[in-house]
This record gives structure tokens, sequence and C-alpha cells, in this order.
């Protein structure tokens, strides 16, 4: 999409109760579906995607336990009170979205479907922004047999219909204002053509299943399974020189000694970023950020990771756990540990909890013994989907 595209807001729906899943104490959207929870199953696809300004996620406050636990490490999300029906959760989410203009474009998803592709997403908003309004949508494939009329239905022109919605800002409200009494609607789309307005279908993958009973859990498991695990390794070396502190993992570490390099020298994001970009085969740092590139002096090396971040994301790739070995006779590093684990969480949204941060001396062996630098090993794991 060009840069003079609208911006995209997204409304995840997660505020029902899950009431046809009933073997969990938990609601559905909460429900751990192959080690995460459904909606954050969900909440990843939209995350790194151009041109999405705001992902706002429709929740019932009585759930905010559940949903802080689902979401930890996830920034750059808000929430959204819901109401008793999915009808008002969406009209609720459409008064509360910040900044929004009539011509940007909402993309309202469910949360109960985390299957859904980030290219079926793409070119849902793709014809939003081109026609004002569409659907996700897949044609049924299964002979249709009505049993009040006794009858085969011709299938020819049925649709299955799904979400990813998409829709001009003030096509979408309008619908919502217009309809406000109105209990009949079982979806956006339906409400967009009642008040006139054509929504062009965009066929999806099958797979984008909506989990609405045990069963459909069982097949999301079945289909997830398919997730390719990657493991990859990074490792980097600089040198020191003279300074007052070391750049290590994001932070500032105070020292009598700088590492010296084109960015900032940070060898623990250089080594992460190089382990992400073995995962997806994508060459390592030099590749992307030449060295030669002045534009890349003393720049931030968590601009690096997050651009590797992105390149994962956008091959349908999640980071599982980041281990780092950290090889230095000086300074300790064990003090910033937990520092280092939150600012990494922070730059590439996986949980703290799955960054290991560990350090060791080479015994006055080698250049790291003789303290003329310090080295950095890392190895990532990541599922693509
Ligand atoms: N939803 C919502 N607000 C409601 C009801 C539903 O935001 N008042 C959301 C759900 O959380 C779900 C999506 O809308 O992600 C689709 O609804 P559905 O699959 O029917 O979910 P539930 O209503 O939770 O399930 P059930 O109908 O079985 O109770
Ligand atoms: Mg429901």
């Amino acid at each position: 999409m060009s840069k003079t595209s609208p911006a995209v807001h997204v409304l995840i729906a997660a505020a029902g109760s899950g009431e046809r899943m009933t073997s969990f104490d938990v609601p559905k959207q909460y429900i751990p579906l192959c080690g995460k929870a459904i909606l954050r199953h969900t909440v990843e696809k939209f995350i790194s995607i151009d041109a999405i300004q705001s992902i706002n996620i429709l929740i019932n406050p009585e759930h905010k336990n559940h949903y802080s636990e689902a979401l930890i490490g996830i920034k750059d999300v808000r929430t959204i009170k819901g109401s008793k029906t999915r009808k008002n959760s969406i009209y609720n989410g459409l008064k509360e979205i910040l900044k929004v203009k009539n011509d940007d474009i909402i993309l309202i998803h469910d949360a109960a479907r985390p299957l859904i592709a980030r290219e079926d997403i793409k070119k849902a908003i793709e014809a939003a922004v081109e026609n004002g309004a569409s659907s996700v949508a897949h044609k049924v494939n299964d002979t249709l047999y009505s049993n009040q009329e006794s009858n085969t239905v011709d299938r020819t022109h049925l649709w299955a219909i799904q979400t990813p919605q998409v829709f001009r800002y003030d096509i979408i409200k309008k619908a919502h204002e217009e309809l406000a009494n109105d209990d009949s609607f079982t979806d956006d789309r339906g409400m967009v053509e009642a008040i006139g307005h054509k929504v062009t279908l965009v066929e999806g993958s099958q797979e984008n299943i909506k989990i609405t009973t045990e069963n459909d859990l069982k097949m999301a498991e079945k289909l997830l399974d398919k997730g390719k695990t990657i493991t990859a390794t990074g490792f980097d070396v600089h040198a020191f020189e003279d300074g007052s502190s070391v750049r290590l993992g994001g932070i500032d570490i105070p020292h009598d000694k700088s590492l010296k390099g084109h960015s900032d020298a940070d060898i623990v994001l250089h080594a992460i970023t190089d382990a992400i970009l073995g995962c997806i085969n994508e060459g390592d740092i030099g590749t992307h950020f030449p060295p030669t590139d002045p534009q890349w002096k003393d720049c931030d090396s968590a601009v690096f990771l997050n651009a590797a971040i992105e390149k994962l994301k956008n091959k349908n790739g999640f980071v599982d756990f980041i281990d780092v070995t950290i090889m230095a006779e000086e300074p300790k590093i064990g003090p910033h540990r937990e520092a280092m684990q939150n600012r990494i969480s922070d730059i590439t949204n996986v949980d703290a909890g799955n960054i290991s941060i560990k350090a060791t001396t080479t015994e006055g062996l080698g250049f790291t013994g003789r303290k003329e630098g310090i080295a950095c090993q890392c190895a990532v794991t990541i599922t693509r989907y």
C-alpha cells in the first residue's frame, strides 16, 4: 500500500463470554491454544502491518485479569469497554477510537478467529481502501440441504461470511447510528449493506474458522500444528575503546570503557538480530544495514532488531525464545540482567519470561580474557505458521 493510503484502525471484538464453549473456566478468547491465549494469537496477526495506526481491543472489564495475563509484553494496543452484544461492543469501539478521521479505515475482527492469514488481512484492507467496504468470506463447497423445504439449496452464489470486515469510518459509523435499535443483524457487513452500501467480498482461507465449540478448538490446534519451529544462532564481537559506559541489551551499563562500533555497538541486540534473520534465511545484519552506510552511524541497535522482527512477522513467524550468552571479563552483567530482559521485551514484544540472559568470563583466556572486547552468542527459536 502506498504511503498516502488512509490510516487503518483495528477493532478486535473480545468482550463475549463464550457460552457455547462449556468445558473451560475462562471465556473462550482467553483459552490457551498451542501455548498461548487465542486472543494473543489474534492480536499478533495485526502487529507490524503497514498502515495500521491503532489496535483497539473490546473487552469485558470483568475479564481484566485474563486480559493482562494473555497479552503480557504486547505494547501499543488499547482496550475499550465492550458491551452485552457483539453489535453494541463494536458500536462502543467506533465511538472510542482515538484520532479517527471520516476517511480512515476501520478493520473489525473477531478475537475468536486467530487463524486469519496476514495476506487476507492485507487484501481486505486494500479492497476497503478501494471500495469503502469489504469482508473476508469463502465460497460454500458443501452441498446444502434445507430440511424445511426438503430441498437441496443452490450453492452457486453462496458465501460463508467471516471477519475481518473493513469499512471507511463514515460508512460503518452511519450504519451503527442508523441501525442502533435494530438487533436483527449478525455482522457489520449486513448493516452496511442495509444502509445501501455495497460490500466487496474478498475470498480468504477456509482455515479462518471462528472458534465456537470444543471441536473448533481441536481443529485450530491441528491447523496451528503446521507451524514450523526453527532455531538459528547469532554471534557478535566489539572491541573496547575509551569511554564511560557500554551499551548491552539496549541499556547503558556504566564502565570505564565503551564498545567501538559504527552503530551503538550493542553486541547483544546485534547477535539477536542475526539469529532472527538466520531463522528466516534473510542474510545478516550487514546485508540490511551495511556499516559503510552513514545513516547507521551511532544508530540505536533497537532499529535493527525491530526491522528483523518485522521481517519475521511478514513471514508469519513469531519468536518463542531468546537465549543470550555474553562473554566478558567485565563489566558485571548479573545486576543488569532484568533491565536487559525488559528492554529487549519492549523492542521485540516477546514476553520477558522468554528472554534468557547469561554471562560468562573466559577465565582470562583469549581477547575477552585480555579485556580487549566483549563477545555475545545468541540462539533464537521461532515458529512460522
Ligand atoms: N463479542 C464481543 N462482545 C459481545 C459478544 C461477543 O466483543 N458482547 C466478540 C467475542 O468475544 C468473539 C466475537 O465477538 O470474539 C464473535 O462472537 P462469538 O463467537 O459469538 O463469541 P461469544 O459471544 O463469546 O460466544 P458465545 O456466542 O458462544 O457465547
Ligand atoms: Mg456470541
